[in-house]
């Protein structure tokens, strides 16, 4: 597959908001709401928040919110983190539907019973995760701070690092130390193979970024694996003009803003022009529009789940500071 290729953004003419963007302005402010998109979503939709991060920067600001409503452009389980931290405000989502391959491959059940078999284990689990699991689990991390977050542990310290194999594998070779992994992964970052980044790498004779989602011989080809918010102050300071970027393309549309004079290259998976994530896709403008206009869908937990799940949510704040 031909890699899509990006102009610097500074050479761009730079185009009005839509209608449909203006509206959502407008009941946006009607509704005394925020809206915080992951670096995932659309650019219309980032272009309309009041936020656009990582997961780990979304947590914070989700927690910090100070308006009636949360909008979360992003996928279920952070609309459900956002609840979780912010009881009060009305969390509303443009599509529930919108889930996440590494959370259904861990059932809170199975990881409940997994536990059991090593008992006195502190359970990490990242947090692309269901609620349920997050509480049965000792503390939360994010691609941003799960090296800190494990590193946090004494080292004699038996840790169960669920639901991501590849973060894990990751973790482990950061920080030296063994963990007892869940055998889950993302399936859209699972998919590139290190074949065709070398290819590319090669072909294009620039540095390839790459999240920890990607399998190990992945990773290895590429010049830094790192968090997606991280990727912005790497891509920035990397003397090269032109950065290929292994993650959800939609990732581009924030590095283009934030790095404007650099060219990016969306690396392609074995069957794609680019890296899309379906679940994200969910998100669009009229949605987003949509769920303003009704105040529908909001988000609830079960409170027992989210008094738990709250507690390593918090604790991952606290030690990611
Ligand atoms: P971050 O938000 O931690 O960069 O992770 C992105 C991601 O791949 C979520 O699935």
């Amino acid at each position: 597959m031909k890699p899509v290729i990006f102009q610097p953004y500074q050479n761009e003419p730079k185009k009005p908001l839509s209608a449909i963007q203006q509206e959502v302005l407008r009941l946006k402010k009607e509704r005394n709401a925020v809206i915080l998109a992951h670096n995932y979503v659309a650019n219309e939709i980032q272009e309309v928040a009041d936020f656009v991060g990582d997961s780990l920067g979304l947590s914070y600001s989700a927690r910090d919110a100070k308006a009636d409503v949360i909008v979360f452009c992003g996928v279920d389980f952070m609309a459900e983190t956002a609840k979780i931290l912010n009881p009060a405000k009305t969390v509303l989502m443009p599509d529930p539907a919108s889930g996440c391959s590494l959370e259904e491959s861990c059932p809170a059940a199975e990881l409940a019973a997994f536990k059991k078999q090593y008992p006195g284990a502190k359970v990490v689990s990242y947090i692309n995760c269901s609620g349920a699991v997050k509480a049965l689990s000792d503390v939360i991390c994010t691609s941003g701070n799960a090296v800190k977050i494990v590193e946090h542990f004494p080292k004699d310290e038996q840790i169960i690092f669920a639901p991501d194999r590849y973060l894990g594998s990751w973790v482990e070779e950061q920080t030296g130390r063994k963990m007892i992994l869940w055998d889950g992964c993302c399936c859209a970052h699972a998919s590139y193979n290190a074949e065709t980044l070398k290819k590319l790498r090669e072909e294009l004779n620039a540095p390839i970024v790459c999240h920890p989602e990607c399998q190990k011989s992945a990773r290895d080809v590429c010049d830094c694996v790192c968090s997606t918010e991280k990727m912005i102050k790497w891509a920035r300071e990397n003397p090269s003009e032109t950065i290929i970027v292994a993650t959800v393309a939609q990732m581009i549309h924030r590095l283009r803003r934030e790095v404007p004079n650099k060219t990016f290259v969306a690396a392609p998976p074995p069957n794609a022009d680019r890296l899309s994530c379906r679940h994200m896709d969910k998100n669009t403008i009229e949605k987003l529009r949509d769920c303003l206009k009704n105040m529908s869908p909001q988000v609830s937990v079960d409170e027992e789940i989210a008094q738990k799940a709250r507690a390593a949510i918090e604790k991952m704040l606290e030690w990611s500071k």
